[in-house]
């Protein structure tokens, strides 16, 4: 950017790289979601918004980019895969796989046809991470579809997997029973169990925590009113209740209406915090503050939203107040409200 004096102004970026478990790899604390440049959230991201968007957060430091087989049906994958050509530096993608079929049988012929199926949409030769796409616990209690991940590994066709999780259940049984260098949870102001339930233990070994849903679907933007329609295509629509799927990708579980309201208590507590910082980029300065946390993955659909989320990275820590503060409003007001698996 030229300055009105002649002087060029050099704008500095702030990316601070986190450890992802013991991959080896340093991930940028802020990630990208790629869930939206699929399906799901209205009116389809164009394939031009999705790599302005994916440009936007790359520019900004951002090396994590976290997809799945399913989102579209391929689609993310795909626009993800493309864009990896036009970029040089070395940027870590994150697919997921165990939900293309109801019958999806966890066995050796299964991941390997899946791991080979994201190779091609992405034009990679192998997976950097792949994690279970919050498949059964029972599946998950097997244990078969770990043999099946080795062996996959193995053959080179994935570096390394980690596994998407519902229950903090889940993510202990996989932190006690697997070799998943990551677990990928629910993770916001309007969810905060996994603070005592899961994150010691994750730290403690060395298992990488990668922070879905942090702006709970939006609402910790804090720019929607009660009673706003989504539209007919838009999960926030169609799944609000957990009609399809679990509810708590949705919301986080947390009832709409009631959403928006506790959204307004958390930016009133978060006034004096970070003054010029929109509360998008609070509620994910707030998901950043814990150490357990990797990366923090917000979901976006343009390139204004992917630079100021990665923005956050730059931007100070919340005050030990605050902390305390939104500690108390989620055990007071919050969590009996919160829905679906935890
Ligand atoms: N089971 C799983 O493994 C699973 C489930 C869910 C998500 N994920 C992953 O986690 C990622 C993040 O979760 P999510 O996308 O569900 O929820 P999220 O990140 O909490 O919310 C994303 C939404 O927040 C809004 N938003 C984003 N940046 C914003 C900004 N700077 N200012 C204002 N609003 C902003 C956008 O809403 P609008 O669309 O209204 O603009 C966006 O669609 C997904 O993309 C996906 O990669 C995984």
């Amino acid at each position: 950017m030229v300055k009105g004096n002649g002087i060029t102004e050099v704008l500095q970026i702030v990316m601070i790289k986190r450890k992802l478990g013991k991959s080896g790899y340093q991930v940028s604390e802020v990630g990208f979601g790629a869930w939206q440049i699929g399906a799901d959230w209205g009116e389809e991201v164009s394939r031009e918004s999705a790599h302005e968007a994916l440009h936007a957060a790359v520019d900004a430091g951002v090396n994590f980019i976290d997809t799945a087989d399913v989102y579209g049906g391929g689609r993310s994958e795909e626009i993800v895969g493309a864009f990896l050509r036009e970029r040089e530096e070395k940027l870590y993608v994150a697919t997921k796989m165990g939900r293309a079929t109801e019958e999806w049988n966890a066995g050796y012929d299964e991941v390997a046809r899946a791991a080979e199926a994201s190779c091609e949409r992405l034009g990679v030769d192998a997976l950097d991470l792949v994690q279970l796409h919050c498949i059964p616990e029972a599946t998950l209690r097997a244990g078969q579809v770990f043999e099946s991940l080795e062996r996959v590994k193995q053959r080179g066709l994935i570096r390394h997997y980690g596994v998407s999780v519902e229950t903090i259940e889940e993510g202990l049984f996989c932190i006690g029973n697997s070799a998943a260098v990551s677990l990928q949870v629910i993770f916001n102001i309007f969810r905060q169990r996994v603070i005592s339930d899961l994150l010691p233990v994750a730290m403690k070994q060395e298992v990488g925590i990668i922070a879905r849903v942090p702006l709970a679907s939006g609402l910790l933007s804090g720019r929607f009113a009660k009673g706003h329609e989504f539209s007919l295509d838009d999960h926030r629509n169609f799944n609000c209740d957990g009609q399809l799927f679990n509810v708590g990708e949705t919301f986080a579980g947390v009832p709409f209406d009631q959403g928006v309201e506790l959204a307004g208590r958390v930016s009133d507590l978060l006034v004096d915090e970070c003054s010029e910082a929109p509360l998008a980029q609070k509620s994910l300065r707030w998901v950043l503050d814990h150490q357990a946390v990797s990366t923090v993955i917000p979901g976006a659909k343009n390139a204004r939203q992917a630079s100021e989320n990665a923005a956050v990275s730059g931007i100070m820590p919340l005050s030990e107040k605050a902390h305390s503060d939104l500690r108390n409003l989620y055990n007071l007001q919050i969590d009996c409200l919160v829905r679906g698996r935890y």
